[in-house]
């Protein structure tokens, strides 16, 4: 019995699915990530190139496993490895005793390693690496896949790395999948649950039957999709979500959810010029987290006008009357703007509210912090003209 992982053609055919035997084959580059569905043959894929790697790689660098923990790298990567069923001879190559800090694999000395914390990345701090496995990407501090990318300075270095689809606006998803620069260097395989030949019908049937709505997104169809996609499934961020707002031709309302034992959230919405309907900033305020007493009353001063400029006030937290407005003194989430309180002092948002203000002060509204160069978000399409 052979013990390289050199094998036929009908070999591969016979016992991995086409798209598994693709990424096998492809696994070239600095980077090669395998993403997508649960259950869909990502991992087992992964550890075969994986193997194919460790057996040929030069010297010039260490060799290191990496999860969340390291039980989860034993339980997810090392235990199928050692699985002679699956890897049949090959196991045999594979020597580790659960709970160490290294295995042999080829002979080869191996580091497993655990990254639960901002704090991991010390642990690969120095290193200079040639192979690492990365099981499970999404879970790993940001900090380590930053330092993991430093190590990897060894000539001829590669990641090979499994994942679960998270929100597109995971840094993961952000910094490197979807960066043309980083990409450049970057193999990413997209894994469906049906791609995986070695199910039984039932098993992938009661699997897809477990999900709905946004886990079965991204844990069956294998997608990167956000929460907010599990309510208004019709959300698209690219077209949803704008960096610049184009001047508000008519301030609508500032629509107020009050919450006494949950937040209270306000959005301020507006007509662009282009007829679309605008969510220019939003504000919440956690009360959980202060006081209970009062903070009803303490709540509306908060939610005042915006400077002036909107019409008259009602209420507090109704709906405001319209006015035309120059967008040049929207309240947005990155600049600051003011609202008047109830006794006409201005209260300024954006960071300046933060800062004087801070979520320990019952009675403020704190701008959400919204994901990077987001600012507004706008509905469907063009609404009717204003009147
Ligand atoms: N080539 C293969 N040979 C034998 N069994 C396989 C093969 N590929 C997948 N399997 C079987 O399918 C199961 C799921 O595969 P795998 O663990 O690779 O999925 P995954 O995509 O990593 O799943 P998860 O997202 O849950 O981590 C394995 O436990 C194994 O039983
Ligand atoms: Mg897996």
């Amino acid at each position: 019995m052979p013990t390289s992982t050199a094998r036929s053609t009908r070999f591969l055919l016979e016992r991995f699915s086409p798209k598994q035997i693709l990424s096998i084959t492809f696994a070239n580059r600095r980077i090669n990530l395998w993403e997508g569905a649960v259950s869909s043959g990502k991992t087992i894929a992964s550890l075969w190139a994986w193997l194919m790697f460790v057996e040929r790689a030069s010297t010039s660098g260490e060799l290191v496993m990496i999860g969340k923990t390291r039980d989860a790298v034993y339980r997810n990567a090392l235990q199928p490895l050692m699985n002679p069923e699956i890897f049949e001879d090959l196991a045999l190559q594979v020597d580790y005793n659960p709970g160490a800090p290294t295995a042999r694999i080829f002979g080869r000395l191996v580091h497993v390693i655990g990254a639960n914390d901002v704090k991991s990345e010390n642990k690969i701090r120095g290193m200079t690496c040639v192979g690492a496995y990365v099981d499970e990407g999404t879970l790993l501090p940001e900090t380590f896949w930053d330092m993991l990318r430093t190590r990897m300075r060894a000539p001829g270095a590669r990641i090979f790395a499994t994942t679960n689809p998270d929100a597109p606006s995971h840094w993961l998803r952000e910094k490197f999948i979807d960066d043309p620069e980083v990409r450049r260097s970057m193999k990413v395989f997209s894994f469906e649950l049906d791609d995986n030949i070695h199910l039984t019908a039932d098993y992938v049937e009661e699997t897809k039957r477990m999900y709905s709505g946004l886990f079965y997104r991204r844990f069956i169809l294998g997608e990167w999709c956000a929460a907010e996609g599990a309510v208004f499934d019709m959300f698209d961020r690219s077209r949803h979500v704008v960096d610049i707002l184009p001047p508000i031709t008519r301030w609508l309302a500032l629509g107020v959810d009050y919450g006494t034992s949950n937040p209270t959230h306000a959005v301020l919405l507006g007509i662009g010029q282009d007829g679309c309907l605008y969510a220019a900033a939003d504000w919440r305020y956690d009360g959980r987290h202060q006081v209970l007493v009062g903070r009803a009353e303490r709540h509306r001063p908060a939610l005042g006008r915006p400077d002036g400029d909107i019409g008259p006030r009602r209420r507090p937290g109704r709906l405001l009357g319209s006015r035309r407005h120059d967008s040049g003194r929207l309240p947005d989430l990155g600049h600051g703007g003011h609202l008047r309180d109830g006794g006409q002092h201005p209260v300024p948002l954006g960071p300046e509210c933060l800062r004087r203000h801070g979520h320990h002060r019952a009675g403020q509204l704190a701008p959400v912090p919204g994901p990077r160069g987001v600012r507004a978000l706008r509905t469907l399409g063009p609404l009717e003209s204003p009147r």
